[in-house]
Protein backbone atom coordinates (compact mmCIF):
# COMPACT_ATOMS: atom_id res chain seq x y z
CA UNK A 1 0.00 0.00 0.00
CA UNK A 2 1.34 3.38 -1.31
CA UNK A 3 1.06 6.98 1.05
CA UNK A 4 -2.40 7.45 -1.04
CA UNK A 5 -5.64 8.16 0.14
CA UNK A 6 -8.79 7.40 -2.55
CA UNK A 7 -12.04 9.67 -1.89
CA UNK A 8 -15.00 8.52 -3.62
CA UNK A 9 -17.83 10.46 -4.32
CA UNK A 10 -20.74 8.22 -3.36
CA UNK A 11 -23.56 10.38 -5.53
CA UNK A 12 -21.71 9.33 -8.71
CA UNK A 13 -19.37 6.20 -8.04
CA UNK A 14 -16.55 8.52 -9.11
CA UNK A 15 -13.32 8.32 -7.36
CA UNK A 16 -9.92 9.76 -7.34
CA UNK A 17 -6.42 8.22 -5.64
CA UNK A 18 -4.30 11.13 -4.52
CA UNK A 19 -1.06 11.03 -3.09
CA UNK A 20 -0.17 12.15 0.77
CA UNK A 21 3.11 13.76 1.04
CA UNK A 22 4.24 15.60 4.37
CA UNK A 23 1.03 14.53 5.98
CA UNK A 24 -1.32 16.55 3.39
CA UNK A 25 -3.61 15.75 -0.05
CA UNK A 26 -3.79 18.04 -2.44
CA UNK A 27 -7.29 19.51 -2.25
CA UNK A 28 -7.43 19.11 -6.00
CA UNK A 29 -8.38 15.72 -5.64
CA UNK A 30 -12.08 17.41 -5.00
CA UNK A 31 -12.03 19.72 -7.54
CA UNK A 32 -11.12 16.18 -9.83
CA UNK A 33 -14.57 14.69 -8.18
CA UNK A 34 -16.61 17.55 -8.65
CA UNK A 35 -15.94 21.14 -9.46
CA UNK A 36 -18.21 22.57 -7.15
CA UNK A 37 -17.50 20.43 -4.10
CA UNK A 38 -15.85 21.80 -1.34
CA UNK A 39 -14.62 20.86 1.94
CA UNK A 40 -16.49 22.33 5.17
CA UNK A 41 -13.15 23.43 7.48
CA UNK A 42 -14.38 26.44 9.80
CA UNK A 43 -11.30 27.58 11.48
CA UNK A 44 -8.93 25.84 9.39
CA UNK A 45 -8.48 23.01 11.50
CA UNK A 46 -7.47 20.15 9.23
CA UNK A 47 -6.07 22.81 6.12
CA UNK A 48 -3.00 23.01 5.45
CA UNK A 49 -2.92 26.42 3.56
CA UNK A 50 0.69 26.66 2.23
CA UNK A 51 4.09 24.71 2.46
CA UNK A 52 6.50 25.75 4.27
CA UNK A 53 10.12 25.70 5.34
CA UNK A 54 10.29 27.80 8.98
CA UNK A 55 8.96 26.42 12.00
CA UNK A 56 8.39 22.73 12.70
CA UNK A 57 5.79 22.12 15.68
CA UNK A 58 5.21 18.66 17.16
CA UNK A 59 1.81 19.16 19.41
CA UNK A 60 1.63 16.02 20.54
CA UNK A 61 5.27 15.85 21.87
CA UNK A 62 5.50 19.62 22.29
CA UNK A 63 8.29 20.07 19.74
CA UNK A 64 9.10 23.26 18.72
CA UNK A 65 11.87 23.75 16.23
CA UNK A 66 13.11 26.87 13.96
CA UNK A 67 14.98 25.85 10.83
CA UNK A 68 15.39 22.58 11.98
CA UNK A 69 16.78 23.96 15.49
CA UNK A 70 15.05 22.69 19.28
CA UNK A 71 13.61 26.10 20.65
CA UNK A 72 15.30 24.81 23.83
CA UNK A 73 19.24 25.02 22.14
CA UNK A 74 18.31 28.29 20.60
CA UNK A 75 16.76 29.99 23.55
CA UNK A 76 19.77 28.46 25.76
CA UNK A 77 22.75 29.67 23.44
CA UNK A 78 20.96 32.42 20.46
CA UNK A 79 20.21 35.79 20.39
CA UNK A 80 16.70 37.47 19.11
CA UNK A 81 18.47 39.10 16.37
CA UNK A 82 20.81 35.62 15.67
CA UNK A 83 17.19 34.01 15.53
CA UNK A 84 15.44 36.27 13.35
CA UNK A 85 18.73 36.10 10.89
CA UNK A 86 18.19 32.11 10.90
CA UNK A 87 14.28 32.39 10.57
CA UNK A 88 14.76 34.79 7.84
CA UNK A 89 17.31 33.16 5.93
CA UNK A 90 17.11 29.66 6.63
CA UNK A 91 20.42 29.22 8.21
CA UNK A 92 22.56 30.48 11.26
CA UNK A 93 24.57 33.31 10.36
CA UNK A 94 28.76 33.15 9.98
CA UNK A 95 30.22 35.64 12.12
CA UNK A 96 30.39 38.33 9.47
CA UNK A 97 27.12 37.73 8.95
CA UNK A 98 26.00 38.05 12.18
CA UNK A 99 28.03 41.66 12.48
CA UNK A 100 26.62 42.68 9.17
CA UNK A 101 23.21 42.51 10.46
CA UNK A 102 23.31 43.44 13.70
CA UNK A 103 25.00 46.74 12.62
CA UNK A 104 22.44 47.16 9.56
CA UNK A 105 19.34 46.68 12.66
CA UNK A 106 21.37 48.83 14.39
CA UNK A 107 21.18 51.57 12.06
CA UNK A 108 17.99 51.54 11.10
CA UNK A 109 16.36 51.81 14.56
CA UNK A 110 15.18 55.51 14.41
CA UNK A 111 12.04 56.11 13.33
CA UNK A 112 10.51 59.89 11.12
CA UNK A 113 10.02 62.59 14.06
CA UNK A 114 6.53 62.73 12.23
CA UNK A 115 5.77 59.59 13.71
CA UNK A 116 6.53 60.78 16.79
CA UNK A 117 5.59 64.79 16.70
CA UNK A 118 2.02 63.94 14.65
CA UNK A 119 0.69 60.63 14.49
CA UNK A 120 1.24 59.64 17.78
CA UNK A 121 0.03 62.81 19.56
CA UNK A 122 -3.06 62.44 17.46
CA UNK A 123 -3.91 59.72 19.87
CA UNK A 124 -6.45 60.01 23.18
CA UNK A 125 -4.42 60.56 25.95
CA UNK A 126 -5.66 56.82 27.26
CA UNK A 127 -5.15 54.93 24.30
CA UNK A 128 -3.98 51.40 24.74
CA UNK A 129 -1.00 51.31 23.41
CA UNK A 130 -1.63 47.90 21.49
CA UNK A 131 -4.04 49.35 19.43
CA UNK A 132 -1.82 52.31 18.53
CA UNK A 133 0.89 49.78 18.08
CA UNK A 134 -1.15 48.36 15.33
CA UNK A 135 -1.69 51.92 13.82
CA UNK A 136 1.98 52.93 13.82
CA UNK A 137 3.00 49.92 11.77
CA UNK A 138 0.43 50.47 9.08
CA UNK A 139 1.14 54.53 9.40
CA UNK A 140 5.00 53.85 9.02
CA UNK A 141 4.55 52.34 5.66
CA UNK A 142 3.79 55.52 4.41
CA UNK A 143 7.06 56.85 5.16
CA UNK A 144 8.36 54.23 2.48
CA UNK A 145 7.63 54.79 -1.47
CA UNK A 146 9.49 52.01 -1.87
CA UNK A 147 7.16 49.90 0.77
CA UNK A 148 5.38 48.46 -2.33
CA UNK A 149 8.15 47.54 -4.32
CA UNK A 150 7.51 44.28 -2.91
CA UNK A 151 9.17 42.06 -6.20
CA UNK A 152 12.35 44.18 -6.09
CA UNK A 153 14.32 42.07 -3.82
CA UNK A 154 16.70 44.99 -2.54
CA UNK A 155 13.53 46.68 -1.38
CA UNK A 156 11.83 43.68 -0.09
CA UNK A 157 15.28 43.49 2.27
CA UNK A 158 15.22 47.04 2.99
CA UNK A 159 11.79 46.65 4.65
CA UNK A 160 12.24 43.44 6.62
CA UNK A 161 15.18 45.65 8.06
CA UNK A 162 13.17 48.43 8.83
CA UNK A 163 10.65 46.37 10.39
CA UNK A 164 13.03 44.29 12.57
CA UNK A 165 14.84 47.27 13.44
CA UNK A 166 11.78 50.18 14.26
CA UNK A 167 9.38 47.52 16.10
CA UNK A 168 11.45 48.24 19.24
CA UNK A 169 11.15 52.02 19.30
CA UNK A 170 7.14 52.14 18.30
CA UNK A 171 6.67 50.18 20.81
CA UNK A 172 8.53 51.96 23.78
CA UNK A 173 6.75 55.40 21.97
CA UNK A 174 3.31 53.59 22.45
CA UNK A 175 4.34 53.47 26.06
CA UNK A 176 5.79 56.14 26.93
CA UNK A 177 3.06 58.76 24.91
CA UNK A 178 0.15 56.51 27.38
CA UNK A 179 2.41 57.40 30.40
CA UNK A 180 2.90 61.05 29.69
CA UNK A 181 6.39 60.48 29.32
CA UNK A 182 8.94 62.02 26.73
CA UNK A 183 10.60 60.02 24.03
CA UNK A 184 13.83 58.42 24.74
CA UNK A 185 16.05 58.10 21.12
CA UNK A 186 17.32 54.27 20.20
CA UNK A 187 21.16 53.83 21.57
CA UNK A 188 23.39 52.48 18.65
CA UNK A 189 25.54 50.99 21.66
CA UNK A 190 23.34 49.03 23.12
CA UNK A 191 21.97 45.23 22.65
CA UNK A 192 18.90 45.02 20.65
CA UNK A 193 17.09 44.18 23.58
CA UNK A 194 18.94 46.76 26.04
CA UNK A 195 18.20 49.26 23.42
CA UNK A 196 14.43 48.52 23.73
CA UNK A 197 14.22 48.20 27.65
CA UNK A 198 16.34 51.59 27.57
CA UNK A 199 13.50 53.23 25.34
CA UNK A 200 11.47 52.05 28.31
CA UNK A 201 12.67 52.89 31.11
CA UNK A 202 14.97 55.14 30.77
CA UNK A 203 14.29 58.68 33.44
CA UNK A 204 17.75 60.63 34.02
CA UNK A 205 20.31 57.74 35.04
CA UNK A 206 19.28 54.58 34.09
CA UNK A 207 21.22 51.68 33.20
CA UNK A 208 19.97 48.27 31.91
CA UNK A 209 20.29 45.14 34.16
CA UNK A 210 22.21 42.67 31.87
CA UNK A 211 20.10 39.72 33.72
CA UNK A 212 16.61 41.51 32.79
CA UNK A 213 18.31 42.25 29.03
CA UNK A 214 18.92 38.45 28.22
CA UNK A 215 15.31 37.34 29.47
CA UNK A 216 13.69 39.95 27.40
CA UNK A 217 16.18 38.21 24.49
CA UNK A 218 15.62 34.63 25.34
CA UNK A 219 11.38 35.94 25.73
CA UNK A 220 11.58 37.16 22.35
CA UNK A 221 13.44 33.97 20.70
CA UNK A 222 10.46 32.02 22.43
CA UNK A 223 8.02 34.36 20.44
CA UNK A 224 9.75 34.40 17.22
CA UNK A 225 7.60 32.38 15.29
CA UNK A 226 5.29 30.01 15.50
CA UNK A 227 4.16 28.31 12.28
CA UNK A 228 0.73 28.98 10.75
CA UNK A 229 -0.81 30.77 13.97
CA UNK A 230 -3.67 33.31 13.63
CA UNK A 231 -1.57 36.00 13.38
CA UNK A 232 1.17 34.76 10.78
CA UNK A 233 -2.44 33.49 8.81
CA UNK A 234 -3.67 37.27 8.47
CA UNK A 235 0.34 38.08 7.50
CA UNK A 236 -0.01 35.63 4.59
CA UNK A 237 -3.53 36.35 3.85
CA UNK A 238 -3.32 40.18 3.40
CA UNK A 239 0.21 39.65 1.69
CA UNK A 240 -1.53 37.31 -1.05
CA UNK A 241 -2.98 40.12 -2.33
CA UNK A 242 0.53 41.92 -2.90
CA UNK A 243 -0.32 44.82 -0.23
CA UNK A 244 2.69 46.33 1.23
CA UNK A 245 4.70 44.27 4.14
CA UNK A 246 3.91 47.71 6.53
CA UNK A 247 -0.13 47.15 6.11
CA UNK A 248 0.37 42.94 6.46
CA UNK A 249 2.08 43.29 9.36
CA UNK A 250 -0.11 45.34 10.91
CA UNK A 251 -2.56 43.02 9.59
CA UNK A 252 -0.70 40.52 11.47
CA UNK A 253 -0.58 42.47 14.78
CA UNK A 254 -4.52 43.52 14.88
CA UNK A 255 -5.00 39.10 14.83
CA UNK A 256 -2.34 39.15 17.33
CA UNK A 257 -4.31 41.57 19.61
CA UNK A 258 -6.99 39.51 20.55
CA UNK A 259 -7.21 37.27 23.71
CA UNK A 260 -7.62 33.90 22.57
CA UNK A 261 -3.92 35.00 20.93
CA UNK A 262 -1.80 37.49 21.68
CA UNK A 263 -3.50 39.15 24.03
CA UNK A 264 -3.82 35.76 26.72
CA UNK A 265 -1.08 37.23 28.61
CA UNK A 266 -3.13 40.39 29.59
CA UNK A 267 -5.88 38.18 30.44
CA UNK A 268 -3.61 35.63 32.40
CA UNK A 269 -2.30 38.40 34.73
CA UNK A 270 -6.12 39.84 35.12
CA UNK A 271 -7.03 36.12 35.87
CA UNK A 272 -4.81 35.83 38.82
CA UNK A 273 -5.20 39.07 39.67
CA UNK A 274 -9.11 38.64 40.21
CA UNK A 275 -8.41 34.78 41.74
CA UNK A 276 -6.46 36.73 44.68
CA UNK A 277 -5.47 34.37 46.44
CA UNK A 278 -4.18 30.50 46.60
CA UNK A 279 -7.06 30.05 48.66
CA UNK A 280 -9.72 30.38 45.99
CA UNK A 281 -7.67 28.52 43.22
CA UNK A 282 -9.87 25.52 43.92
CA UNK A 283 -13.48 27.13 43.88
CA UNK A 284 -12.07 28.91 40.33
CA UNK A 285 -10.89 25.90 38.83
CA UNK A 286 -14.49 24.70 39.59
CA UNK A 287 -16.02 27.47 37.26
CA UNK A 288 -13.53 26.94 35.03
CA UNK A 289 -14.89 23.33 34.88
CA UNK A 290 -18.40 24.67 35.10
CA UNK A 291 -17.56 26.75 31.87
CA UNK A 292 -18.02 29.84 33.76
CA UNK A 293 -14.51 31.15 32.48
CA UNK A 294 -12.08 30.04 30.47
CA UNK A 295 -8.39 29.09 32.30
CA UNK A 296 -6.36 32.09 30.51
CA UNK A 297 -3.32 30.51 29.43
CA UNK A 298 -4.13 26.93 29.55
CA UNK A 299 -4.78 24.77 26.23
CA UNK A 300 -3.49 25.31 22.83
CA UNK A 301 -4.90 24.36 19.28
CA UNK A 302 -1.80 23.05 18.09
CA UNK A 303 -0.07 21.00 21.81
CA UNK A 304 -2.01 18.59 23.34
CA UNK A 305 1.34 18.26 25.70
CA UNK A 306 3.45 21.00 27.31
CA UNK A 307 3.96 23.97 25.70
CA UNK A 308 7.91 24.21 25.48
CA UNK A 309 8.08 27.43 25.27
CA UNK A 310 6.48 27.47 28.98
CA UNK A 311 9.13 25.02 30.23
CA UNK A 312 11.54 27.97 29.50
CA UNK A 313 9.79 30.66 30.59
CA UNK A 314 8.77 29.47 33.82
CA UNK A 315 12.87 29.22 34.38
CA UNK A 316 13.28 32.26 33.24
CA UNK A 317 10.67 34.16 35.63
CA UNK A 318 12.77 32.33 38.38
CA UNK A 319 16.04 34.43 37.17
CA UNK A 320 13.99 37.69 36.77
CA UNK A 321 12.65 37.40 40.02
CA UNK A 322 16.14 37.00 41.57
CA UNK A 323 16.56 40.63 40.21
CA UNK A 324 12.94 42.45 40.63
CA UNK A 325 12.09 40.19 43.72
CA UNK A 326 9.18 38.00 43.40
CA UNK A 327 5.94 38.44 41.90
CA UNK A 328 3.45 37.60 44.15
CA UNK A 329 0.98 36.34 41.57
CA UNK A 330 3.52 33.28 40.79
CA UNK A 331 2.14 31.32 44.04
CA UNK A 332 -1.08 31.23 42.63
CA UNK A 333 -0.15 30.70 38.53
CA UNK A 334 1.91 27.75 40.44
CA UNK A 335 -0.87 26.31 42.58
CA UNK A 336 -3.39 26.58 39.60
CA UNK A 337 -0.95 24.66 37.63
CA UNK A 338 -0.85 21.90 40.01
CA UNK A 339 -4.36 21.72 40.49
CA UNK A 340 -5.56 21.71 37.04
CA UNK A 341 -2.60 19.10 35.96
CA UNK A 342 -4.03 16.45 38.40
CA UNK A 343 -7.80 17.51 37.22
CA UNK A 344 -9.49 15.04 34.93
CA UNK A 345 -11.22 17.99 32.94
CA UNK A 346 -7.83 19.38 31.80
CA UNK A 347 -6.26 16.18 31.83
CA UNK A 348 -9.02 14.56 29.31
CA UNK A 349 -8.73 17.70 27.25
CA UNK A 350 -5.16 17.97 27.30
CA UNK A 351 -4.89 21.24 28.23
CA UNK A 352 -1.47 22.62 29.69
CA UNK A 353 0.17 25.57 30.10
CA UNK A 354 0.92 27.70 26.78
CA UNK A 355 3.55 30.10 26.52
CA UNK A 356 1.35 32.80 27.83
CA UNK A 357 0.91 31.40 31.21
CA UNK A 358 3.87 32.71 32.60
CA UNK A 359 5.22 35.16 30.70
CA UNK A 360 2.91 37.95 31.80
CA UNK A 361 4.42 37.22 35.48
CA UNK A 362 7.93 38.36 34.04
CA UNK A 363 6.49 41.17 31.99
CA UNK A 364 4.76 42.80 35.08
CA UNK A 365 7.74 41.91 37.29
CA UNK A 366 10.19 43.82 35.09
CA UNK A 367 7.94 46.79 35.59
CA UNK A 368 5.49 46.36 32.05
CA UNK A 369 2.13 47.68 32.31
CA UNK A 370 -0.35 44.50 31.22
CA UNK A 371 -1.43 47.26 28.45
CA UNK A 372 2.05 46.01 26.79
CA UNK A 373 2.34 42.60 26.86
CA UNK A 374 0.61 42.02 23.55
CA UNK A 375 3.21 44.69 22.13
CA UNK A 376 5.66 42.95 23.65
CA UNK A 377 4.59 39.82 21.92
CA UNK A 378 4.87 41.58 18.57
CA UNK A 379 8.30 42.72 18.55
CA UNK A 380 10.25 39.66 17.60
CA UNK A 381 6.94 38.07 16.34
CA UNK A 382 7.54 40.37 13.45
CA UNK A 383 10.55 38.12 12.35
CA UNK A 384 8.23 34.68 11.94
CA UNK A 385 5.69 37.72 9.68
CA UNK A 386 7.81 38.56 7.60
CA UNK A 387 9.85 35.40 6.95
CA UNK A 388 6.56 33.64 6.08
CA UNK A 389 6.15 36.84 3.93
CA UNK A 390 9.00 36.21 2.42
CA UNK A 391 8.19 32.60 1.67
CA UNK A 392 4.96 33.17 0.74
CA UNK A 393 6.45 35.44 -2.32
CA UNK A 394 8.89 33.06 -3.31
CA UNK A 395 6.22 30.47 -3.42
CA UNK A 396 4.73 29.79 -6.92
CA UNK A 397 1.83 28.18 -6.10
CA UNK A 398 0.78 30.66 -3.88
CA UNK A 399 -2.48 32.66 -5.58
CA UNK A 400 -4.39 35.06 -4.13
CA UNK A 401 -5.98 34.06 -0.70
CA UNK A 402 -9.70 33.18 -0.91
CA UNK A 403 -11.86 30.57 0.84
CA UNK A 404 -15.02 29.19 -0.45
CA UNK A 405 -18.31 29.20 1.58
CA UNK A 406 -21.42 26.85 1.65
CA UNK A 407 -24.15 29.42 1.32
CA UNK A 408 -27.25 29.13 3.75
CA UNK A 409 -28.91 31.81 3.53
CA UNK A 410 -32.37 32.85 1.71
CA UNK A 411 -32.69 32.19 -1.85
CA UNK A 412 -33.93 34.73 -4.18
CA UNK A 413 -36.66 36.76 -3.46
CA UNK A 414 -37.99 40.53 -5.27
CA UNK A 415 -37.24 43.97 -3.30
CA UNK A 416 -40.16 45.20 -1.20
CA UNK A 417 -41.08 48.70 -0.73
CA UNK A 418 -40.26 49.82 2.56
CA UNK A 419 -44.31 50.59 3.07
CA UNK A 420 -45.40 47.25 2.00
CA UNK A 421 -42.87 45.37 4.98
CA UNK A 422 -44.51 43.37 7.43
N1 LIG B 1 -9.94 26.67 29.90
C1 LIG B 1 -10.95 25.81 30.03
N2 LIG B 1 -11.36 24.97 29.05
C2 LIG B 1 -10.69 25.03 27.90
C3 LIG B 1 -9.61 25.90 27.69
C4 LIG B 1 -9.24 26.75 28.75
N3 LIG B 1 -8.22 27.59 28.61
N4 LIG B 1 -9.12 25.73 26.43
C5 LIG B 1 -9.88 24.78 25.88
N5 LIG B 1 -10.82 24.35 26.75
C6 LIG B 1 -11.81 23.28 26.56
C7 LIG B 1 -12.93 23.73 25.64
O1 LIG B 1 -13.99 24.28 26.38
C8 LIG B 1 -13.29 22.45 24.97
O2 LIG B 1 -14.06 21.68 25.87
P1 LIG B 1 -15.27 20.74 25.35
O3 LIG B 1 -14.60 19.68 24.52
O4 LIG B 1 -15.93 20.24 26.58
O5 LIG B 1 -16.16 21.64 24.54
C9 LIG B 1 -11.97 21.72 24.79
O6 LIG B 1 -11.14 22.23 25.85
C10 LIG B 1 -11.30 21.97 23.46
O7 LIG B 1 -11.14 23.38 23.30
P2 LIG B 1 -11.32 24.17 21.95
O8 LIG B 1 -11.89 25.52 22.27
O9 LIG B 1 -12.03 23.32 20.94
O10 LIG B 1 -9.81 24.29 21.48
P3 LIG B 1 -9.26 25.29 20.41
O11 LIG B 1 -8.14 24.60 19.77
O12 LIG B 1 -10.32 25.85 19.55
O13 LIG B 1 -8.74 26.51 21.32
C11 LIG B 1 -7.40 28.03 22.48
C12 LIG B 1 -7.41 26.79 21.59
C13 LIG B 1 -5.95 28.45 22.70
C14 LIG B 1 -8.13 29.17 21.77
C15 LIG B 1 -8.10 27.69 23.82
O14 LIG B 1 -7.42 26.62 24.46
C16 LIG B 1 -8.20 28.91 24.73
O15 LIG B 1 -9.11 29.70 24.58
N6 LIG B 1 -7.24 29.04 25.71
C17 LIG B 1 -7.23 30.19 26.57
C18 LIG B 1 -6.64 31.38 25.83
C19 LIG B 1 -5.15 31.26 25.69
O16 LIG B 1 -4.43 30.94 26.61
N7 LIG B 1 -4.66 31.58 24.47
C20 LIG B 1 -3.23 31.60 24.17
C21 LIG B 1 -2.86 30.56 23.19
S1 LIG B 1 -1.09 30.35 23.08
C22 LIG B 1 -0.54 31.79 22.31
C23 LIG B 1 -0.84 31.81 20.89
O17 LIG B 1 -0.33 30.97 20.14
O18 LIG B 1 -1.63 32.69 20.48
Amino acid sequence: MGDTITIIDDRTGKQVTVPITNGVFPSAALRELDPDLRMYDPAFLSTAACSSAITYLDGDGGILRYRGYPIEQLAEHSTYLEVAYLLLNGELPTTEQLAAWTNDVTHHTFIHENMRKRFVDGFHYDAHPMGMFVSAVAALGTFYNDAKDIFDVASRDKQVLRLIAKMPTLAAMCHRFSVGQPFVYPDNSLSFPANFLNMMWKVGEYEVDPVLARAMDVLFILHADHEQNCGTTAMRVVGSSQADPYSACSAAASALYGPLHGGANEAVVRMLEEIGSIDNVSGFIEGVKQGKEKLMGFGHRVYKNYDPRATIIKNTAYDVFQVTGNNPLLDIALKLEEVALKDDYFVSRKLYPNVDFYSGLIYQAMGFPTSMFTVLFAIPRTAGWLAHWVELLGDKEQKISRPRQAYIGRGVRDYVAIGDRA
